[in-house]
Order: C-alpha cells, then structure tokens, then sequence
C-alpha cells in the first residue's frame, strides 16, 4: 500500500478522491498495489464525506507524513500551488499536477528538482484534460522530429465558437449559456482573452522542443472580438473560425508561437473539433500529422489523467520517468509577426473603384469575399501570403479606408487550404 494526498478538494481534486474511491481495485492491479489517500488539504471542510476525516487545513501535515509519497496537486493558481509543490520535491516526494498556470510558469525549475530528487513530476492533465497527449508526444512520437503543434486546447471558447457558428448565436448569448452550463467561469476572462490556450501551448512547445516557452513571451489573443459577421465572413472564405495555439520550430532551432483566433478551412482535420472537445495536431517527419480529440475538461476526464499519473508514479517510485525540459533562452522565441500570414480584412471605406485601384496597389492580387446583407460601405478581401510584420505594414498605409477586423486565415506550410 502507498499513501498519497491531495492538495485541493475543488473539481478536479474531488474528481481524483472520486476515481481512486470507485475503481480501488482496478487501480491497485495496475499500480501493483492499493493507493491510500491519507490527507487531503482544503481550507473548507467537507463533514457529509465518507472521507471527511481526511481533511486538513494545515499543509505541513501533508509534507511531514513520511508516509505520503506521492502528492496530487489540484489547487489551480500559482500561489501557494508552486510553493506547495517545489516543498514536496524537496522533500522527496514525486507530484503529479493538473495545474496547467504552474507547469507553464514553471515547469523547468520543478522538472530540474525533480530530475536532481530522482523523483518524479508528472502533470498530463494540465493540456487537454483527459487527452492522452504530453505522453504519446514525448513516447510514442519520440522518433519523429516535431516540428509544429497546432491546437484547439480552450473547450469554454471552442464551445463558444461552435454556438455561433452552428446555431447563429451571438457573442454574449454564447457565453451566458456556458457560463449557465458551468464551463465558463463567472470571470471567464483565463478563456476568453485566450491565457489557457497560452499556458497549454506553452507546455507543449516546452515539450516537444525542448526548452521552457515562457507565457509572457508568447503572442496571445483571445475571442472577446469575434463577432457574428466574422463568423459568417469565415463561412464565406471556406472555412471556420477556431481558438488556435500554435508552435513551430523553426529550422535554425528557434520557436515561434502564437493564440490567436484563426480560419480553419472546412475540411482541416481540427475544424470538426467542436462543442467543449478538444484537438491537438502534431506534425512529426516521419508520421506525418497526428490529430488527439477528447474532452479538454470536466471532473472526471481530467481526474483520468491525474489518476493515470499517479499509477505510473507508483510504478515507478525508484526510478525517474522521461519528460523534461531545460530552461528558456533570451530570444529562444522568435516574434510571431515574422511566420508567414494571410489574412481575411474587412475595410469601412467608399465602396468605389477608388478603393478597389488602393487595395490593388498595395497587395496586388486579392480575393474579394462578400457576405448577404454586409453593409455598403464595407469590404472584405483575403491578403496574399506574407512575413505577418509586412502584412501589418500595408495595412497601416491604407488611406480613407478604416480597418474594421483582420483574422488569420490558419496556413499549412505557409499555404492557404481554402
Ligand atoms: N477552462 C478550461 C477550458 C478548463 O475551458 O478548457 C480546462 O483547462
């Protein structure tokens, strides 16, 4: 028997307490034997559990139990989450962590004590919920060279985004029935402002190419933007508007990385990804592209990975697993504006030939897109393929014509599907 505890009784924690409850013995065959919760930290108490005498409010009862060698940590935020964990390492116990702002903010330091504690580290959960991927990405792709991860990874925003492109619903009316349902957050702005995607891109990136993407250094955008025009301007193109999180590598070893909402074309294997699921592309050179799907949230999804974490913990309690990244770099993140964009613009301007002769002049040949019912004194056009810096230059050199959005289409190789 191990003994282990949970920091953080909320969602996800109490999702942990539920699986390890309900599949004990299942659990145990795979674990090679029984795994004891033996403390739970939370600062409320919970007195109608079955487990309810498991609960403290004072963390040094968790460190000091000898016993206790793997700690579960479900807190969410990076303090005191982060003080909470690096403790524990040094105190010679392995983490398994769903906390996907702490694995983000500081992955490189926690894996570097781990690796120094031979312990082990482990945080599946805090990218796509219950998808496999930081595994499979680290194990089962290991013989490819990875060099672009693209993914839809917020499930609040990408059910947002299919509500109004599937039932014509408003911005607003979108998040007020998330927020009803409970995927949204009453402040929904980790989602919406796209900081989630971010953290999680960044801990793919990290993973998959080796050093700490930091999310201040990435470029992020969120939906608080996206409209019901721009849903239907995308239709108009061929395609579907998504939350992407975007890395690649580029090929004198640098990362470039960005959120952003973008136009998936139709039949791009993310632009089914709909509802509250999830989807990761990687592309390796020898598998070509690989697509994950499932669901990104919810209790039990992400109690599943945690779970799974703490088994392959528990089996290997004398030996260190796989999974490491060094530190970022100064400059280790090229800016996004250089990766090449195209780009979807809808201009206010004189609807005359003025206007057509100016758009001409500044990006040669265009495709012009139209929508019923748009406003006459708009236009729309989708950009030829450029360095996004020079694409945002020609933009600014527009005269008498107001830029009323711009939204990137999403390129495979640098080319438009659509
Ligand atoms: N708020 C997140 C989402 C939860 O909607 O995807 C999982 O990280």
């Amino acid at each position: 028997m191990i003994a282990i505890a949970i920091l953080g009784h909320g969602v996800v924690g109490s999702g942990v307490a539920e699986v390890l409850r309900n599949n004990a013995e299942g659990i145990a065959a795979k674990a090679g034997q029984s795994i004891e919760v033996r403390r739970i930290l939370d600062l409320r108490a919970f007195p109608d559990l079955p487990y309810a005498d498991l609960f403290t409010t004072r963390f040094e009862d968790v460190l000091e139990d000898a016993d206790i060698r793997i700690v579960v940590e479900t807190m969410g935020g990076l303090h005191p989450a982060y003080d909470y964990v690096k403790a524990c390492l040094l105190a010679g116990k392995s983490v398994v962590t769903s906390n996907k702002e702490l694995v983000a903010a500081a992955g490189d330091e926690l894996l570097a004590i781990a690796r120094e504690n031979n312990l082990n580290f482990l945080f599946e959960a805090s990218v796509g919920g219950g998808i496999p991927i930081l595994r499979p990405l680290d194990q089962c792709l290991a013989a490819n060279e990875v060099f672009e991860i693209a993914g839809i990874l917020n499930g609040t925003t990408n059910f947002m985004l299919s509500k109004m492109i599937h039932e014509n619903m408003s911005f607003e009316g979108a998040l007020s029935l998330a927020q009803k349902l409970g995927y949204a957050e009453r402040d929904p702005s980790a989602d919406i402002e796209g900081h989630d995607a971010c953290r999680k891109i960044c801990i793919l990136a990290s993973l998959a190419f080796g050093k700490h993407v930091h999310p201040e250094e990435v470029h992020t955008e969120g939906i608080t933007n996206i409209s019901s025009e721009d849903v239907r301007y995308a239709a108009a193109c061929g395609g579907v508007i998504k939350l992407v999180g975007r890395a690649t590598q580029t090929e004198d070893g640098h990362v470039i990385c960005l959120v952003a909402p973008m136009i998936l074309p139709a039949d791009n294997l993310l632009a089914d990804v709909d509802d509250v699921f999830n989807g990761i592309m990687v592309r390796g050179d020898n598998v070509g592209d690989v697509v994950f799907v499932g669901r990104g949230a919810g209790k039990l999804p992400t109690a599943s990975a945690v779970v799974a974490d703490v088994i392959d913990e528990v089996k290997h309690l004398q030996a260190r697993k796989y999974l490491f990244w060094g530190a970022g770099e100064e400059g280790y993140v090229r800016d996004y504006r250089l990766a090449p964009a195209k780009m979807l613009l809808r201009f206010s301007c004189q609807k005359d030939a003025g206007a057509l002769v100016q758009i001409g002049r500044v990006f040669g040949d265009v495709r012009m897109i139209s929508i019923p019912d748009a406003p006459e004194d708009e236009v729309a056009f989708i950009t030829p393929c450029m360095p996004e810096y020079l694409l945002t230059e020609k933009i600014d050199a527009f005269t008498g014509m107001t830029l009323i959005k711009s939204l990137r289409l999403f390129l495979v190789d640098g080319i438009e599907q659509m």
